[in-house]
């Protein structure tokens, strides 16, 4: 061991490495290296030569294929990593063993912003190698060709940077309670980031074992990983953490962190599949009391996936851990999944109702990718929706398992259905099997359509094929092709062979290949009721243009189900409607009177009926609303304003129905409707009806305002999620009360921080409208500097937002300034930033200027291959609403053509502004006349409501 202290040592100096000895060429984690080591030393003359010709750059200009070459298969790798925590660096060297499929004098791998320092191929002899800068290759040049079936080992020494990024090996700081900064490191490879911290077969099917070691100082550091440590070894300042190896796996699953964190320990019950294993949750070790919540919720998750999927958890640990600086809210890494802190962290004095409902969220949606993603995972990224559109449903059954108080189902609905159905009405969407080849392609098709969509097609599927059935399609799917990579044929087919008769594929394809989505129009006939299908756009402008092309002309093959009046006991009735026919007709008896479609919402599709039918159904709702259920009401609101939205219905119709809400008790379709009220009062703002409409919708919440109060319930998850609803709404639209309200406990807050912090549930709101309603500036720079000293992530994030409700433009713009320095806001958070000050009127502009003004440093510094900053053009924009702005908006794309990431963003956010300008010119008057009165009765049935 002295002698992989000795080279420790000397990279640690951070001097090329000297290739005077062979004890230096190559360190030895353990036994087997140092016998290869030995093996290697007739090689040495060559490493000087290389180390001449290293890190040569070659520039392609024409089409570029960006896969790997398939010469070659990886099927081991050696890992050492030395992260140096002081200096921000690090050091790794590593040992591949490949086999070759086909001959070949190349090896070709991907490596980026490494520096390598060597590289050596047992046996071989390398002529040259170099560093390929746009595909992110490593490419190595033998003299000889490789034949095929030969086993070969590449060695390679490298070393990198941590500080300033959140992927690859990066490192991450915080202050411990004695206000010591501390700083850790960790990693984030997916989607395309393993590269940077190690030269590897960077493609999700090149899966192979990872034997891993990690040096991190002696004392209070230690080393965690994917799987358990099983050797340590001292040696003096530093030790090194030997892992068992990885069973078989993608790049982007590998983890290392080395940390000081402190954990706390749980066992879930494999109860008969598998063993019981240990879960570990880690975090600063100050804030260690936080993760109970997260362990409890996590070990019993797994434990109903291990039920549900009925295959063993492959590994023999599951650990968790909480990242001060991260770029998403968690990631999947087998054995290891990490999170940002607000998404694992949950302290009853800070966390809110919603707080608690996403760290379960996340947690389980990570949970279920172990098996679904990790142990079975897609080819290419073309198909990332089956990782993430599987998850993301997933994760609401595995809540709603644990917690089936929370109405987690229908919540899908809400939180998952409903925006994509509004994003994916858009031109400028994308089917959900895309292709993608470079790295902002690959990070940008992580987006609404793969994850909501493909949620939202999978709960459509469940629902068609029956759930016992799914489930076992699931199992299957698991168990043929465990340690292996699909596509979604082979998803479908094992659904396929469990409802052979139901016609799985070719239904399904309508759906994964083609964007967009249909409206059913409902009519009725002396039969029954007739249904016709067209594609649905939100802006009738679009069914002028030309669509991209589409293999089923946009017609899909929608599993539609039906309820009708006369239905009391509430059952439902299907039928399919293949996409290469006309027209279906429902023959239903004359004394039916209403029909409903798409019953819970479960069909990724609108339904729109004749305006009688429409009637009907707003006659039913206010009799008696509970005759439709809480996902029912839910879907009836949102359909009837999406269609008002692109005039396929007068906006008479959701104005009419939301006269029902007096009886309103539930949360979700609350929430569809007071989200409404929000966005129509945005939209209305500069326009002369606004003061009619806000009258209107004020009075609409009065009750339930009333009823709710500003008293947290002790135990009532879902009305705590309502009131917190209804008080945003009222609040946003102004609601003196809920104004009042606000400010009498934001100052009290401010007289006596300590004391008189509102309940978590309620901070958001009372520091927003407290902030918004106070006029002196004392009280801004009294929260910002509580929002300074705050040590807790979520609540920090609560500060963040009040701060950002000020109705001062330069003191907007001093916040956004300030929240440049990583110091005051770190980069995990700059986007909520720009967001939070954006979504304010008053900011909004502010922002705009901001973004364009500083675009070159902004995209310096978090790089255009970062979707997350990608995607700030449409929503800073996403309210713009005159063609002014629009121009703005086509001469800032001209300026910086570049948008990486962001490109369907640029699209998306042009088609918004276009479609809030004609907004306005069609439904302005009607709403207007509809709420003076004036609107003409055009609901036949008006007079019986
Ligand atoms: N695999 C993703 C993390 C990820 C996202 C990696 C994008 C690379 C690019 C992970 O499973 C995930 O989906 N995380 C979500 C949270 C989850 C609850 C939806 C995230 O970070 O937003
Ligand atoms: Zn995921």
């Amino acid at each position: 061991m002295f002698l992989s202290g000795y080279w420790l040592q000397v990279v640690l100096s951070w001097a090329v490495v000297a290739f005077a000895t062979a004890t230096v060429v190559v360190a030895v984690q353990n036994a087997k290296l140092e016998q290869d080591l030995r093996d290697v030393q007739s090689k040495i003359d060559i490493f000087e030569e290389w180390n001449g010709a290293k890190n040569q750059r070659v520039k392609r200009e024409d089409s570029i294929d960006y896969r790997l070459p398939t010469a070659l298969v990886p099927t081991h790798y050696e890992v050492y990593w030395h992260p140096d925590l002081e200096t921000g660096t690090f050091t790794g060297q590593e040992r591949i063993s490949i086999t070759v499929v086909e001959a070949t004098n190349q090896i070709i791998l991907h490596s980026y912003l490494l520096e390598i320092t060597s590289v050596y191929v047992l046996n071989r002899e390398v002529e040259s190698f170099e560093l390929e800068t746009e595909r992110q290759f490593l490419i190595i040049t033998l003299t000889q060709e490789l034949p095929v079936d030969a086993s070969i080992t590449l060695g390679i020494i490298f070393n990198g940077q941590m500080k300033d990024k959140l992927v690859g090996l990066y490192s991450s700081t915080y202050q411990n309670e004695a206000g010591a900064q501390r700083n850790i490191s960790t990693s984030q490879f997916e989607p395309v980031y393993a590269r940077q911290g190690f030269p590897c077969f960077d493609e999700p099917a090149m899966k192979a074992t990872f034997a891993i070691t990690v040096v991190h100082p002696s004392g209070s550091y230690h080393a965690i990983s994917n799987m358990k440590e099983i050797e340590s070894n001292y040696l003096g300042d530093y030790t090194e953490a030997i892992f068992e190896s990885t069973v078989k796996m993608s790049t982007y699953l590998v983890c290392v962190i080395v940390s000081d964190f402190a954990s706390q320990e749980t066992t879930v019950r494999a109860n008969g599949i598998g063993e019981d294993f240990s879960m570990q949750a880690y975090a600063t070790s100050h804030q260690i009391d936080k993760v109970e919540f997260a362990l409890e919720f996590g070990a019993a998750v797994t434990e109903y996936y291990i039920q549900y999927y009925k295959v063993a958890y492959p590994l023999t640990k599951l650990d968790m851990a909480a990242i001060p600086d991260f770029s998403s809210n968690a990631m999947e890494h087998w054995g290891l999944v990490t999170y940002r802190e607000t998404a694992l962290l949950y302290d009853s004095s800070y966390s809110s109702t919603l707080n608690k409902q996403s760290i379960a969220g996340v947690l389980a949606h990570e949970i279920a990718h172990q098996w679904f993603g990790n142990l079975v995972t897609m080819q290419w990224w073309n198909d990332i929706w089956l990782n993430e559109g599987f998850a993301r449903y997933m994760q609401y059954k595995g809540v709603n398992a644990v917690h089936s108080d929370w109405g987690m189902l229908e919540q899908f609905q809400i939180i998952a259905l409903h925006p994509v159905l509004l994003y994916d009405a858009k031109l400028s969407s994308h089917p959900i099997v895309q292709q993608v080849d470079t790295p902002a392609e690959i990070s940008a098709i992580f987006d609404t359509i793969s994850y909501e969509k493909g949620g939202s097609v999978i709960r459509m599927l469940e629902t068609y094929v029956g759930a016992e059935n799914f489930e076992e399609a699931v199992t299957n799917y698991l168990v043929k092709h465990q340690f292996q990579n699909t596509v979604t044929d082979d998803f479908l087919t094992e659904v396929d062979a469990v409802v052979p008769a139901l016609g799985v594929k070719k239904l399904m394809l309508t759906w994964t290949n083609q964007m967009g989505y249909p409206v059913l129009n409902v009519s009725k006939t002396s039969a029954g009721f007739l249904v016709t299908q067209q594609r649905f756009l939100s802006n009738p402008a679009s069914y002028e243009e030309e669509p991209e092309d589409s293999e089923f002309g946009y017609k899909w093959s929608v599993p539609i189900t039906y309820t009708a009046s006369t239905w009391e006991d509430g059952s439902v009735s299907s039928v399919v409607y293949d996409y290469d026919v006309d027209s279906v007709g429902i023959a239903l008896d004359s004394d039916i009177e209403w029909i409903k479609l798409n019953v819970h919402q479960t069909g990724y599709y609108r339904v729109n009926y004749e305006e009688s039918l429409w009637t009907l159904l707003i006659q039913q709702l206010t009799t008696d609303p509970s005759r439709f259920d809480i996902a029912d009401r839910a879907h009836l609101l949102n359909d009837a304003f999406a269609l008002a939205d692109a005039s396929q219905l007068s906006y008479i119709v959701p104005l009419e129905m939301t006269g029902y809400l007096a009886q309103e008790q539930d949360f979700v379709p609350w929430y569809v409707a007071a989200n409404k009220l929000i966005a129509i009062h945005r939209s209305l703002m500069f326009s002369e009806g606004y003061v009619s409409y806000l009258t209107y919708a004020r009075s609409l919440l009065a009750n339930i305002y009333q009823e709710l109060g500003w008293t947290v319930d002790a135990n009532n998850h879902l009305r705590n999620r309502l009131r917190v609803s209804i008080l945003s709404a009222a609040c946003a639209l102004g609601l003196p009360d809920c104004l009042e309200q606000a400010s009498t406990r934001f100052n009290a807050f401010l007289q006596n921080p300590t004391t008189a912090r509102p309940s978590p549930d309620l901070r958001e709101i009372v520091y927003y409208y407290g902030i918004q309603e106070s006029s002196s500036q004392s009280s801004w720079q009294q929260l910002y500097a509580l929002f300074l000293d705050e040590a807790d992530a979520s609540e920090r994030v609560k500060m963040m937002y009040g701060l950002a409700g000020s109705r001062d433009a330069q003191t907007l713009f001093n916040f956004l300034d300030l929240g440049y320095d990583e110091s005051i806001v770190r980069s995990q958070d700059y986007f909520t930033l720009v967001q939070n000050i954006a979504a304010n009127p008053v900011g909004e502009p502010v922002v705009w200027e901001y973004y364009r003004e500083h675009w070159p440093e902004l995209s310096a510094r978090f790089t255009l291959t970062n979707r997350n900053f990608g995607r700030l053009i449409s929503q800073i924009t996403q309210n713009f609403a005159g063609t002014v702005k629009l121009e703005e908006v086509q001469q800032f794309y001209a300026k910086y053509p570049e948008a990486g990431a962001g490109a369907n963003s640029r699209l998306e956010a042009v088609e918004t502004i276009k479609y809030n300008i004609e907004w306005l010119a069609r439904n302005r008057a009607d709403i207007t006349d509809w709420l003076s009165g004036t609107a003409s009765p055009l609901l036949t049935a008006k007079n019986q409501l």
